[in-house]
């Protein structure tokens, strides 16, 4: 990762900050483009008081011109762009029957189309010399879960679209991947436990290795995908699920 510039939408939190750690202190140069700036500027702050370096874009991901913006910032900054890691992203369960086709949309356009927007514009600053994508994707773009049509469809967009740009791509030698977690315990994950649609102790009793995934697993598989050890692997979906996907018994 030495010297390598990461873009890293959703790097505020969760499992995109906690990437955001791992890689800068392997050396990479971060930046980091999320719609909350307190906590976004929070994380760049302690990269770089622990000797790493981090800058941070606002951006909202479902605009392509901030796309773009965070792209060429990372470029002005740093003078290159080696990787994107697409983490930004929200989690709203609610009924089919009655979700307003507003919020459908609004899924939709952070997950999918954010996904699209923000790789098209960082693949345009390695098209010379080739990079690394990974979007976070999900166990459900496998597997359906109720109250989650909107979020389930797009993720398994995301998964399509990693195929798609890989072999598109893969003559610029940029390689695109996905990794999909199951539950990890994140803010996301609380907000959801504290609202009460999910339950731990089912959840863990759901996952053969009996535990949620913490956001270091998940930036373990983020950073070796991103890594020379995975240089003949693209259009691949990688879950980091503790078996989840796997488990079809009772
Ligand atoms: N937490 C889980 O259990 C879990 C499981 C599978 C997949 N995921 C996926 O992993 C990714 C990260 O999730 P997390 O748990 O770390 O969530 P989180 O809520 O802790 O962090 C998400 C980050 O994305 C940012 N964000 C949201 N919308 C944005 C937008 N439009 N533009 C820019 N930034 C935006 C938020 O400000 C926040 O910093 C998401 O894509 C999520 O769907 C999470």
């Amino acid at each position: 990762m030495k010297d390598r510039v990461i873009l890293v939408s959703g790097g505020a939190s969760g499992i995109g900050a906690e990437t955001c750690t791992r890689l800068a202190f392997a050396g990479a140069r971060i930046v980091i483009a999320d719609l909350n700036a307190d906590q976004a500027q929070a994380s760049a702050a302690s990269i770089v008081a622990g000797g790493g370096q981090a800058i941070f874009v606002p951006c909202d991901i479902t605009n392509p011109e901030l796309c773009e913006g965070a792209a060429r910032a990372a470029v002005d900054q740093f003078g290159r762009l080696d990787a994107l890691v697409n983490c930004a992203g929200i989690s709203r369960p609610h009924d089919s029957i009655s979700l307003p086709p507003a919020d459908w949309a609004s899924m939709v356009d952070v997950q999918l189309n954010g996904a699209f927007y923000m790789a098209q514009a960082c693949a345009k600053r390695m098209w010379a010399k080739g990079g690394a994508i990974v979007f976070i994707t999900s166990t459900n773009a496998e597997a359906a879960f109720p109250r989650r049509a909107a979020y389930c469809s797009a993720k398994a967009g995301v998964a399509m679209l990693t195929k798609v740009l890989a072999i598109e791509w893969a003559e610029k030698r940029i390689r695109v991947n996905a990794i999909g977690p199951a539950y990890v315990d994140t803010e996301m994950t609380q907000r959801n436990i504290a609202a009460g649609n999910l339950n731990e102790a089912q959840i863990k009793a759901r996952i053969p290795l009996g535990r949620l995934a913490q956001p270091g697993d998940v930036a373990d598989a983020v950073s070796f995908l991103l890594s020379d050890q995975a240089s003949f692997i693209t259009g691949h979906s990688l879950y980091v699920d503790g078996g989840w996907l796997a488990y079809g018994y009772f």
